[in-house]
């Protein structure tokens, strides 16, 4: 089989890789990839959906697997359906439970999905008289905008005056452009987070281990929100959670967007917090989570081509899924000045000296001249490690990321800490 797989960071890296396992598949694409992926994945810039759709036509592609919600919110899928050809992922109408933040709570309010309480406005008057009055007054309370925002759309705002700024930024002064002209106000919930990923076929699903991103840039959860610092799985919790989530969240999910005529095919991510009462939804995304995937493809023992293939012909009710008995744990090295503005073209060196085959280096802001690897983004490579448990999995991720070096490089120091805590607790 000949797969192509859509983006070029880590998620889509962990996807070649485990893509690359399958027996099933011979030659595997990389839309444009990056040059980390060049042992597994053939590169190849094509610059638009269709270009893609055209592609995968001529090359006679069997799967394609959209990474990234880019492309999904821009229809890629809807011109892949017209043309009869085989594609991973939600329609354009279907992606909008990430691509729009007001549609994904109008639908959560109607379907009785536990999220938590908001407001959308888009007017700023409106929005700060609601802010005053609603209590906390002032704060904190959460300012998401409407639109696609790359990690960058979620504020928590711990008073009146950081609102009243966010607000003017975003409504005002085309802070994310017009994502960011309409917004939710939303409470401000206490909990751990979670995310958990469902493979979707429109009528049915099955649901992965939860694991635990870890979005602000500083340890202790400080500092400005990511696209992700680091994550592991499975994140525990106690016992019927998970079955809690996919009952009240995964299946009332599906079932509501087939009512609404635009049924979930493809990877339901729900961003969860998990509160004293019951989780609750603070977002939907509709793919894979960057770096969740890199931290739950390499403890999934099924074959993925199986998965895609029960997708596509509606009976992922048939596939059970089947977990190595480890963890994983991954660490995001990034680019010193990251998620604001950094340096790119910083030599990477030591990666020659990884040498455990439970260390996966899962690239994403790289590229590659001379044979040398340099920086070419904010988050430049997923170093995870699978162990028996844990504290080691933590142990070797930390152990092993010693070896490389870059000028800049900035990680946390404490992925997976929160689990390995819980677990001492619960001894
Ligand atoms: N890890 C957060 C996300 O993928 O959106």
């Amino acid at each position: 089989m000949k797969v192509l797989v859509i983006g070029s960071g880590a998620r889509e890296h962990t996807l070649v890789w485990k893509f690359a396992q399958s027996p099933k598949v011979n030659q595997i694409f990389a839309a444009p990839g990056n040059c980390g992926m060049e042992n597994l994945a053939q590169l190849i810039q094509l610059d638009t959906n269709k270009d893609i759709l055209r592609f995968a036509v001529s090359e006679g592609i069997d799967i394609t697997f959209v990474g990234p919600e880019q492309p999904l919110a821009d229809g890629i899928v809807d011109e892949f359906n017209k043309a009869g050809k085989n594609i991973i992922g939600p329609s354009k109408l279907a992606a909008e439970i990430e691509s729009s933040k007001i549609f994904a709570k109008n639908f959560m309010k109607k379907y009785n999905i536990p999220t938590t309480k908001y407001q959308t406005f888009d007017d700023i008057v409106p929005a700060l008289d609601y802010i005053l009055h609603h209590p906390p007054a002032g704060g904190p309370l959460v300012i998401k905008a409407d639109g696609l925002a790359g990690g960058k759309g979620v504020f928590i705002c711990d008073n009146y005056t950081d609102t009243e700024i966010i607000l003017n930024h975003l409504m005002h002064y085309d802070m994310l452009g017009k994502g960011g002209h309409k917004v939710i106000v939303e409470d401000f919930l206490e909990g751990e987070e979670a995310s958990l990923f469902a493979f979707c076929d429109g009528n049915h699903f099955v649901s992965t281990i939860l694991s635990q991103d870890h979005k602000q840039l500083k340890d202790g959860d400080k500092g400005s929100n990511t696209g992700g610092m680091g994550a592991y799985a499975p994140a525990i919790f106690q016992e019927n959670l998970k079955k809690e989530i996919d009952d009240k969240i995964i299946a009332p999910t599906l079932n509501g967007m087939l009512k609404e005529d635009r049924p979930f095919i493809g990877i339901l991510y729900a961003g969860l917090m998990i509160t004293k009462d019951e989780p609750k939804v603070l977002e939907f995304n509709c793919r894979l989570g960057d770096p969740e995937a890199q931290v739950i493809l390499p403890l999934l023992e099924n074959d993925l081509v199986d998965i895609c293939q029960a997708i596509t012909e509606k009976k992922i009710n048939t596939i059970e899924l089947k977990w190595k008995n480890k963890s994983a744990v991954a660490v995001v090295l990034a680019s010193q000045g990251y998620p604001g503005k950094y340096e790119k073209g910083k030599k990477i060196s030591g990666i020659e000296n990884i040498d455990d085959k439970d260390v996966l280096l899962f690239f994403s802001g790289v590229k590659c001249e001379n044979g040398q690897y340099q920086t070419n983004g904010g988050r430049v490579v997923s170093v995870t490690a699978v162990a028996d448990n844990l504290i080691s999995a933590k142990e070797k991720a930390y152990t092993n990321l010693k070896n490389i070096s870059f000028e800049g490089m900035y990680f946390r120091t404490d992925i997976a800490q929160k689990g390995i805590q819980k677990i001492s607790s619960n001894k």
